[in-house]
C-alpha cells in the first residue's frame, strides 16, 4: 500500500479570519465567484448574506439549494448557474455537505461533465477552479480535504469523489462562525471529527505525518468538545475545536479511514440518519471489533486520548479508549446503539454489502474480506 503525505490548502485560523476573503480572492485574481451555502443557515443567523456582501461585485451568483446530504442532483443545480454567469471559483459557507456540494460543483466546472454515478478516483485530469471554502461546523474537515461524498438517488448509495485536484485551495477557520451552531449539530460534528482521527491513527496507510495530526487532533477534541457543547460562546474552545477538526481531515484524507466510516455511509445510506451521529455510535464498538483480531492496533488512541496506559497491555488500553467514548457520546446526548439510530436487524445483511464495498475499509487495520464478517460487529453494536 503505497504511503503519502499531500496538503495543499492554505490555512486562516484567527478570529476574524473572514475579512480577509476579499483581499485573498484578489490575490488569486478570482473576481467572479458562485457563492456555495445552504438556506438553513441563512435563516440561522444571516451569515451567507454576510459573506455575500463581503464579496461585493466578486458575488456572480449564489446557490444555496444544498441539504444535509447533497447529491448529484445539488451539484448540477449549483453547476448550472456556472453556465449563466462568468464564474472562475468558488466560496463555500457551510458544513462537511456544503463544502464537498461545492467541491462537485468546481469538478463538474472542469469536466464540463456532469459526475458519473457511483463515485471515482484521480478522476480530473487538471485542477478544477479555485474553491475557498468556510466552515462554520468543526467536523468533517471537508475543507482542506480531496474527497466529497455525494448521494446518488437513483442507486440509494452516497459516493466517494476523491480527487486532489478538488481540494479547496484555502481554508478559513474563523471560530466566530462557529459560535452560533447548536449543541447537537456541535456534538455530531465534533463526533465525526473524532472519528477521523481515530481511524487516521489507526489506519494502515499511516505515516509520522498523518499520525502526528492525528494524535493531536484527538487529544484536542477529547478536551474541547464537551465545552463547546456546554458553553458554545466559548470562542477558545470553539477555535481549538475548528483547527482539530481540520487537522482530522488533513490526517485522514492522506491515511485513509476504516470500518467506522464504512459502515457509517452504509448505515447513513439506508436510514438517512447524520454522519457525526453514527459514527460516534459506532466508534467503541468499532474499536473492540479492531482490537478482538488486531491487539495492538488501537493502542495509540488510548495513549491520544490521554489515558495512561502505563500499566495496561493494549487489548486493556483500547477498551478503556472504548469506555472513555462510550462515556463521551452519552454525556452529549447522542445514541450509542444502532437500535437507537433507525437501524433495524433485517437491514443488516444490506448493511454489510454496502460496507464491504465502501472504499475506507480497505485501510482498517482489521481486514475484512466478506460482508458475513460485519455481522457479529452490528449485533455487538445494537
Ligand atoms: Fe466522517
Amino acid at each position: 500500500m503505497s504511503k503519502m503525505f499531500h496538503f495543499p490548502t492554505r490555512v486562516m485560523m484567527h478570529v476574524g479570519a473572514i475579512r480577509a476573503l476579499p483581499a485573498e480572492l484578489d490575490v488569486r485574481g478570482m473576481r467572479h465567484v458562485l457563492l456555495v451555502t445552504d438556506r438553513n443557515l441563512a435563516a440561522a443567523n444571516d451569515l451567507p448574506n454576510k459573506v455575500a456582501a463581503l464579496l461585493g461585485p466578486r458575488c456572480a451568483a449564489v446557490y444555496d439549494g444544498v441539504v444535509s446530504e447533497p447529491t448529484l442532483d445539488h451539484v448540477q443545480e449549483g453547476h448550472r448557474l456556472t453556465r449563466n454567469a462568468v464564474v472562475d471559483g468558488i466560496v463555500s459557507v457551510g458544513g462537511g455537505s456544503v463544502i464537498d456540494c461545492a467541491k462537485g460543483i468546481a469538478a463538474t466546472m472542469r469536466a464540463k461533465t456532469s459526475l458519473k454515478p457511483g463515485g471515482a478516483s484521480f478522476f480530473l485530469e487538471g485542477p478544477a477552479p479555485s474553491h475557498f471554502a468556510i466552515p462554520t461546523t468543526a467536523g468533517s474537515g471537508s475543507e482542506v480535504s480531496a474527497a466529497a461524498m455525494l448521494f446518488d438517488p437513483a442507486s440509494g448509495r452516497k459516493s466517494l469523489y476523491f480527487d486532489p485536484y478538488i481540494t479547496p485551495r484555502m481554508a478559513i477557520l474563523d471560530a466566530e462562525l462557529t459560535v452560533s451552531m447548536p449543541p447537537k449539530l456541535t456534538a455530531t460534528a465534533g463526533l465525526d471529527a473524532l472519528c477521523h482521527s481515530v481511524e487516521a491513527l489507526v489506519s494502515k496507510s499511516a505515516t509520522p505525518f498523518s499520525n502526528a495530526l492525528a494524535h493531536e487532533s484527538m487529544g484536542v477534541i477529547i478536551e474541547n468538545l464537551s465545552v463547546c457543547c456546554e458553553d458554545g460562546g466559548n470562542v477558545k474552545a470553539r477555535e481549538a475545536m475548528l483547527i482539530a477538526a481540520s487537522m482530522a481531515g488533513a490526517a485522514f484524507v492522506n491515511a485513509g479511514l476504516g470500518i467506522i466510516h464504512s459502515l457509517a455511509h452504509a448505515i447513513g445510506a439506508v436510514t438517512n440518519m447524520p454522519h457525526g451521529t453514527l459514527c460516534g455510535a459506532l466508534l467503541p464498538h468499532c474499536v473492540r471489533f479492531n482490537v478482538a483480531r488486531e491487539p495492538e492496533s488501537c493502542a495509540p488512541v488510548a495513549h491520544a486520548m490521554g489515558i495512561d496506559t502505563s500499566h495496561l497491555g493494549p487489548r486493556m488500553a483500547c477498551e478503556a479508549a472504548s469506555a472513555a467514548v462510550d462515556r463521551l457520546v452519552e454525556k452529549l446526548g447522542l445514541p450509542t446503539k444502532l437500535r437507537d439510530v433507525g437501524v433495524k436487524r433485517e437491514d443488516f445483511p444490506r448493511i454489510a454489502e454496502l460496507a464491504l464495498v465502501d472504499p475506507c475499509l480497505k485501510t482498517n487495520p482489521r481486514a475484512i474480506t466478506r460482508a458475513d464478517e460485519l455481522l457479529p460487529l452490528m449485533e455487538s453494536a445494537y
